[in-house]
Parts: C-alpha cells; structure tokens; sequence
C-alpha cells in the first residue's frame, strides 16, 4: 500500500468520471506536515465509529500557512472529490448540500392552477434545477 492509499476513505465507492476528475492530485513540490498526518490519521480511525466520524474539520491560520493546500491534500489522500464554495451574505443551506425539489408528470402539470405552473415551471427551468437533473 502506498503511503496515499493507505487513508482512503471508503475504497469500495466506485467514483463518477466526474468525481474522480476533482480528486487532487498532489504536485511533486508538496510536502506532508505532521498535522496532515494526524488529521488524516484520526479521521480515518474515526470513520466507521458512528457519532465518532470526523465529517468537518475548521482549519485556522494566517495567511499563506497552507490552509488550502491542506485542504487539497486530504482531498488526495481520502481519495475524495475536492471542491470549494465561496459564502455570501444571504447563503442558505440548500446553496451547498441542495434541496429537494417535488417532481410532477407532465398529465398533473396540466391540472395545476396557472399560478402554479408558472412556479413550479421557473423551479424546473432556473439553471440549478437543471444542473442538478442532468449529472
Ligand atoms: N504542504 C505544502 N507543501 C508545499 N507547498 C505548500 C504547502 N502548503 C502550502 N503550500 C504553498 O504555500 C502557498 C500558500 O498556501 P495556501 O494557499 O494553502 O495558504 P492558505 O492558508 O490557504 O492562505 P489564505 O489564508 O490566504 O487562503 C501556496 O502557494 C501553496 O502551494
Ligand atoms: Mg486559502
């Protein structure tokens, strides 16, 4: 086993082509900290342990101490997609884990109230409805 394989998560999970694309690849330069080894160490250990499993980690320091980095390569090591999401002032929850929207044939469609149609309409429309159905 490889020094990287030996945190992966969860080996079985089979990843999409789109998933396996956003799992970081660590560049020669990177060097592995001891706090990169504790966390994935930890994690690892915790991960079938019920309440146990460490799913978020807060990472603090000044700037350029590696903090993103960091982030990446746990990414490489879990054998996980990395990805990353910028906060703004109105964000909710459903702007990151989602929501679930009602899905309606096309015949009960028709029965709606005109108002209703146009809702649920601009709903299946708006680009993240899309995105959503299409991957
Ligand atoms: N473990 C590492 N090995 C090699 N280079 C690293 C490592 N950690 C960070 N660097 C390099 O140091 C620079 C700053 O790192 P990074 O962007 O991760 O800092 P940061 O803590 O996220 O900063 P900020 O708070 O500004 O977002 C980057 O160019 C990064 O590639
Ligand atoms: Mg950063």
């Amino acid at each position: 086993m490889t020094e990287y394989e030996q945190y992966y998560l969860s080996p079985a999970r089979q990843l999409t082509d789109a998933e396996q694309e956003l799992v970081w690849k660590k560049p020669l330069s990177h060097k592995v900290s001891e706090e990169e080894r504790r966390i994935c160490k930890e994690v690892k250990r915790n991960w079938n342990r019920g309440e146990m499993k460490i799913a978020n980690i807060l990472l603090e320091g000044d700037a350029g101490s590696g903090k993103t980095q960091l982030a990446k390569a746990l990414s490489a090591n879990f054998g996980l997609p990395y990805t990353k999401v910028t906060c703004f002032a109105d964000m909710d929850k459903s702007d990151i884990i989602g929501a679930i929207l009602p899905v309606i044939s096309s015949e009960r469609l028709e029965k709606l109230e005109p108002a209703e149609r146009t809702a649920l309409k601009a709903i299946y429309d708006s680009d993240g409805f899309q995105s959503i159905t299409e991957s």
